[in-house]
């Protein structure tokens, strides 16, 4: 057996993070995030300051991070921290707007069994960003869905 005692070399899991997801599910669902975004007041005017790419070429790229993230493609070689460092002013606030869309826009197209999955991925990264901006290393990270939670309470 070639599993015995343990396999050589990295084993590569190219199993999507859920089965119901796919290439033409993603490719929606930027598409439908990213008009969402360019239409929010402040996370539109963020993205109009801060891009260095057109629309087209982001959202070409964005669908290959995400293909790579949900489907485990490996073919997004970018490097995301750097070009959020370069943003003059996000705050916490507007990661929590950008996950806030982002859910109501995974709800719209994914399985319900997806999309928690899809959340709690986009919620690690949204944290990664947010951790690399923030220079206070005591301070506590943000819990993102309870603050959506509270949002949608009150
Ligand atoms: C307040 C929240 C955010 C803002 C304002 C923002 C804004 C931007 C901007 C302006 C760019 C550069 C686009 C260009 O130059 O064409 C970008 C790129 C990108 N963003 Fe965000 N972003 C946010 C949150 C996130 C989150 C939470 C994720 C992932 C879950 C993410 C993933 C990416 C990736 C993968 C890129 C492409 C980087 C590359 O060039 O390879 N962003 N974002």
């Amino acid at each position: 057996m070639s599993d015995f005692p343990f396999s050589v070399g990295p084993k590569i899991e190219r199993q999507p993070v859920h089965p119901s997801i796919n290439e033409a599910q993603i490719s929606e669902l930027v598409d439908r995030f990213y008009t969402k975004v360019r239409a929010h007041e402040r996370l539109g005017l963020l993205f109009a300051q801060g891009m260095e790419k057109d629309w087209p070429e982001h959202l070409t790229r964005m669908k290959a991070f995400w293909r790579s993230v949900l489907l485990k493609t490996g073919e997004y070689k970018g490097k995301p921290v750097p070009v959020h460092m370069k943003l003059a002013e996000i705050k916490t606030e507007d990661f929590h707007e950008w996950l806030t869309l982002f859910e109501e826009t995974a709800n719209e197209l994914m399985e319900a069994d997806a999309v928690p999955i899809v959340l709690e991925t986009a919620e690690r990264i949204a944290t990664s960003l947010w951790l690399a901006r923030n220079n206070d290393i005591f301070a506590k990270t943000p819990v993102w869905a309870e603050l959506r939670q509270a949002a949608t309470n009150g």
